[in-house]
């Protein structure tokens, strides 16, 4: 049954937020166990409905999974699973399906995955992951909509990442873990969530150097084993509370987070006048009196540049900024889709092929919208803080991918959020 908030304008939102595990790791590392073909614990595990689909995921393969959402902890057995085949159904719901790929390649020899449609920010190619493949010895067929892979034997070799992209960093480190020889990737992702998965596969049994950094060596074994692994926290949740801290013009003190983590975030927020401070307990973000928030602008870069992840949120605080912001989307082609809804709100922005002109305005008017994607649908939430009056926002399943209990977590903190049927 649908279901959408009710978001009245919030004062400054107070108080302390635990951070949860972060999306973008645990998901590639779900992925991975395939490769162990026995027990994993993973702890720290986040309850988002993205976590439930690659969970339906492995079981469809013949994974066994028991969660307990209290604890945090997964266990995952894959001793079971043989079978190859990823459903469009499910690979439909959750793109992050394409992750499996290269596991199942690796462990048995072949893999077919629906391929994952466009979604709302743009096409979502995966060219660069089977290039990986094709490196490494796989035989690829695309039709009917789906991608088989095929490769009775991997053999290790050198593969450069026209993009620097996360996905395909994730797949090809995968199939090379149990390749024949040594594999490395030039060019590659260095976001903390390929270092997670690297930090995993290492525990599980594996020899992966230079995660972190654009070259990884990955020297083939002949087998992984079960381990247990906590998961890194979610850099992009924390980067959204810090975000409703400062729309708020509120105090929010975040725990379980790594400030090396957000550091683009961080460096972004005090360019518009808001305090951050980095304290043993965790990070503290506030409003100073009487100082006015002022635009800053952004590009969007792979990491550590300013994450793709957060400029549909931060685009909400440039709405009520003072001055003029440029937010420039460079990794994804269509990822403006908040703005619709924000200049509906009474925001005034301008789009130039990839760039966003915003000019701050004094208030925002709440009203009903849609979220259309996960980020989109935070930024309209941050929004709808601000907002004078009511704002009504549908489409919470997109939120729900990213997000746990995004509404009681902030009236934690102070805010005046209901969910209700729609
Ligand atoms: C991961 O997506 C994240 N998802 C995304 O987070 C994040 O926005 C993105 O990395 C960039 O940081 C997960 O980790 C599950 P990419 P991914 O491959 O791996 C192009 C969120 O909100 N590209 O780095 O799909 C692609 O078109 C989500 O949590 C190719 O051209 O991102 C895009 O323009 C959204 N060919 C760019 O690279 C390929 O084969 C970045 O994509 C692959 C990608």
């Amino acid at each position: 049954m649908a279901e959408k908030y009710i978001i009245k304008q919030s004062g400054a939102l107070c108080g302390e937020i635990e951070i949860g595990g972060a999306k973008n790791a645990v998901l590639p590392v779900l992925a991975a166990t395939i490769l162990t073909g026995q027990k994993c614990r993973i702890q720290n595990v986040p309850n988002l409905s993205d976590v439930e689909s690659m969970c339906v995921l492995l079981e469809s393969l013949g994974g066994k999974r028991d969660w307990n959402k209290q604890k945090g902890t997964l266990d995952i057995d894959t001793s079971k699973l043989d079978c190859s085949d990823a459903s469009y159904e499910i690979v439909g719901k959750l793109r992050a399906s394409f992750l499996v790929l290269g596991p199942l390649l690796a462990r048995l020899g072949r893999a077919k995955v629906s391929l994952p449609g466009g979604c709302a920010i743009g096409t979502r190619p995966v060219d660069l992951h089977l290039k990986g493949f094709v490196a490494l010895g796989a035989k690829i067929d695309h039709s009917h909509g789906y991608v088989t892979v095929d490769a009775p034997k991997l053999v290790g070799a050198k593969v450069y990442l026209d993009f620097p992209s996360v996905g395909a960093t994730e797949n090809i480190i995968m199939a090379a873990t149990l390749a024949e020889g040594q594999t490395i990737l030039e060019n590659c992702a260095v976001e903390p969530e390929i270092v997670d998965l690297a930090n995993f596969l290492n525990a599980a049994g594996a020899d992966i150097r230079g995660a972190g950094t654009d070259t990884i060596k990955i020297n083939g074994v002949k087998e992984l084993i079960g381990t247990v692994h906590s998961v890194i926290p979610d850099r992009i949740e924390a980067g959204t509370f810090m975000v409703a801290a400062a729309i708020t013009r509120g105090d929010i003190l975040l725990t379980n987070v790594l400030g090396d983590h957000v550091k683009p975030v961080i460096a972004k927020l005090k360019e518009t006048n808001i305090i951050v401070e980095e304290l043993d307990t965790g990070i503290r973000v506030r409003y100073e009196e009487g100082v006015d928030v002022v635009a800053a602008d952004i590009k969007t870069l792979p990491y550590p540049g300013f994450p793709t992840d957060m400029q549909a949120q931060f685009m909400s605080l440039m709405a009520t900024a003072k001055g003029t912001s440029i937010m420039t989307e460079t990794v994804f082609e269509n990822r403006f889709m908040q703005v619709g809804e924000l200049k509906r709100m009474g925001a005034d922005i301008k789009i130039e092929s990839r760039s966003a002109v915003i000019e701050g305005v004094k208030r925002l008017a709440g009203t009903q919208v849609v979220a259309s994607d996960l980020r989109a649908g935070a930024a309209l939430v941050l929004a709808a803080l601000r907002a004078e009056g009511t704002t009504e926002i549908s489409g919470l399943h997109h939120i729900d991918r990213g997000y746990y209990h995004l509404d009681k977590q902030l009236n934690k903190l102070g805010a005046n959020i209901k969910r209700v049927q729609a």
